[in-house]
C-alpha cells in the first residue's frame, strides 16, 4: 500500500541535502563554537554561515537572528522577553483567540504575573479584525502578538495592517510564522514586524531548533541565563548540528520559493479543496479560501467523528490531521474553530490535509477517491446523522 503523508503542518521531514550538511557535526565536527582552537572555529564559522542563510530568508541581517530550541521558545523568549524589559512603560499586551498556545499559555502567564492581556476575537474565517486591533491599544500597551499563519485553519492575518497600526503607536509587534516562514515570501525590511518566531522543522529542517527575528534595536530579556551564548540572550552550548540544518533548510526554502514551487502546491492544495468540496456534501472549508497558506487545506465534514475519521485514513494509508497535532487526541472541539463561530458537533467533523514538497497529483487523486466512501460509511453509521 503507497502511504501519502499528509500531516506538514505537524512537522516534515528533513530533506537529504540538509541531512547531509548536519552530519559532519555530530562526529568530525564536534568542537565547542565557544572554543578557541581551531576544532571551535570551524564549528563557529558554520554557526555564522547558518545564521546568514536563516537571515537571507527573511532579508534580515545575521545579528538579528538568535537561535532557539524551536519555534514555542522562540514565542516565550518573544514575549516573556520584551514584558520583562518594558515592564516599566507598560503592563498590556494584545493578542488572538486562535493563537498557537506557545504565544496563548504564554500571555495567559503574564496575566498572572501582573500583565493585562487582551485576546482579540476573529472572524469567521479566522482573521483578526484591523478595527478590533486598533480599538484594543490602550496607553500602556506594550506589545501585541498575531501569529502570521494559523496551524490549524491556514488563515494568514493581515499582518502588514496589524504591524503598521503598531508602528504608528509606537508598540512592539511579535508574529509567530512558525507554519508561514519557508513557504511564503517574507522580509522583515519590508514588513513592520519587530519579532518574528520560526521553527527548522516545519520547513525540511530538524526538529529541537528554532529562531527568533529581533529587530536591531529592539531590547528584550534573556529566558536562559548562563554562558551568555547567542548575543547573551540565549545561553547554552549551541545545538550545531540542529542550526546547521536550520542554515540549510533556509537556504532549500529560498531557491523553493524562487523556483516557484510553491505556486506548484498551491496548485495541488486547490485541486485538494475544490475536489473534497465537490465531491462530498455537507462540508464546509475553514479558514480562509484565499489568504491561506500554500500547502493547507482544511475542512469539516458534517455528521462525522473527526477521530475515527483520521483512524480511517490511517488505515488506508493517509496519514491527516484533525487540527492541530497538539490537540489531537483529544475529546474537546478545537478552540480555534469555536473562536470562529463552529458549533461544537460541526467543529467535531475536522479534517486538515496539508501538502509537503513531495506531494504529487496522483496523491491528491488517491485521496480524493479514498474519503468520500469512508465519509459515507461513518455517517451511514453516525449518530450526529442528518435528520436523525
Ligand atoms: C503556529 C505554531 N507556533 C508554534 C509552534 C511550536 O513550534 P515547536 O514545535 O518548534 O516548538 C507550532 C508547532 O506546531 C506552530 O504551528
Amino acid at each position: 500500500m503507497r502511504r501519502i503523508y499528509m500531516d506538514h503542518s505537524a512537522t516534515t521531514c528533513v530533506d537529504p541535502s540538509v541531512l547531509q550538511k548536519m552530519l559532519p557535526f555530530f562526529s568530525e565536527k564536534y568542537g565547542n563554537p565557544n572554543s578557541v582552537h581551531a576544532w571551535g572555529r570551524e564549528v563557529r564559522t558554520a554557526i555564522d554561515e547558518a545564521r546568514a542563510s536563516v537571515a537571507r530568508l527573511l532579508n534580515a541581517e545575521p545579528r538579528e537572528i538568535l537561535f532557539t530550541g524551536g519555534g514555542s521558545e522562540a514565542d516565550n523568549l518573544a514575549i516573556k522577553g520584551v514584558a520583562e524589559s518594558l515592564s516599566g512603560k507598560g503592563r498590556h499586551v494584545i493578542t488572538s483567540a486562535i493563537e498557537h498556545h506557545a504565544v496563548l499559555d504564554t500571555v495567559k502567564w503574564l496575566g498572572k504575573a501582573g500583565f493585562d492581556v487582551t485576546v482579540l476575537p476573529v472572524d469567521s474565517e479566522g482573521r483578526v479584525r484591523v478595527e478590533d486591533f486598533r480599538a484594543a491599544i490602550r496607553p500602556d500597551t506594550i506589545l501585541a502578538t498575531v501569529m502570521y499563519a494559523n496551524n490549524e485553519v491556514g488563515t494568514v492575518q493581515p499582518i502588514r495592517e496589524l504591524g503598521e497600526i503598531c508602528r504608528e503607536k509606537g508598540i512592539l509587534f511579535h508574529t509567530d510564522a512558525v507554519q508561514a516562514a519557508g513557504h511564503l515570501p517574507l522580509d522583515v525590511r519590508d514588513l513592520p514586524v519587530d519579532l518574528l518566531t520560526m521553527a527548522a522543522h516545519k520547513m525540511y529542517g530538524p526538529k529541537g531548533v528554532g529562531a527568533l527575528y529581533v529587530r536591531k534595536g529592539v531590547r528584550i530579556a534573556p529566558l536562559v541565563h548562563g554562558g551568555g551564548q547567542e548575543f547573551g540572550l540565549r545561553s547554552g552550548t549551541e545545538n550545531t548540528a540542529g542550526i546547521v540544518g536550520f542554515g540549510a533548510a533556509a537556504e532549500l526554502a529560498a531557491r523553493r520559493i524562487a523556483n516557484g514551487e510553491i505556486d506548484k502546491e498551491r496548485r495541488l492544495r486547490d485541486r485538494l479543496i475544490d475536489g473534497v468540496l465537490s465531491r462530498i456534501e455537507d462540508v464546509l472549508l475553514t479558514g480562509h479560501r484565499t489568504e491561506r497558506l500554500p500547502f493547507h487545506a482544511s475542512f469539516c465534514i458534517r455528521y462525522i467523528e473527526g477521530e475515527a475519521m483520521l483512524l480511517r485514513l490511517d488505515f488506508a494509508g493517509i496519514g491527516a490531521s484533525s487540527g492541530s497535532a497538539c490537540t489531537s487526541g483529544s475529546l474537546e472541539p478545537s478552540y480555534v474553530l469555536l473562536a470562529m463561530g463552529l458549533d461544537h458537533a460541526t467543529a467535531h467533523g475536522s479534517l486538515r490535509l496539508t501538502l509537503g514538497k513531495d506531494t504529487t497529483e496522483e496523491d491528491i487523486d488517491t485521496i480524493l477517491e479514498t474519503l468520500p466512501p469512508i465519509v459515507g460509511n461513518l455517517r451511514a453509521m453516525s449518530p450526529f446523522k442528518k435528520n436523525a
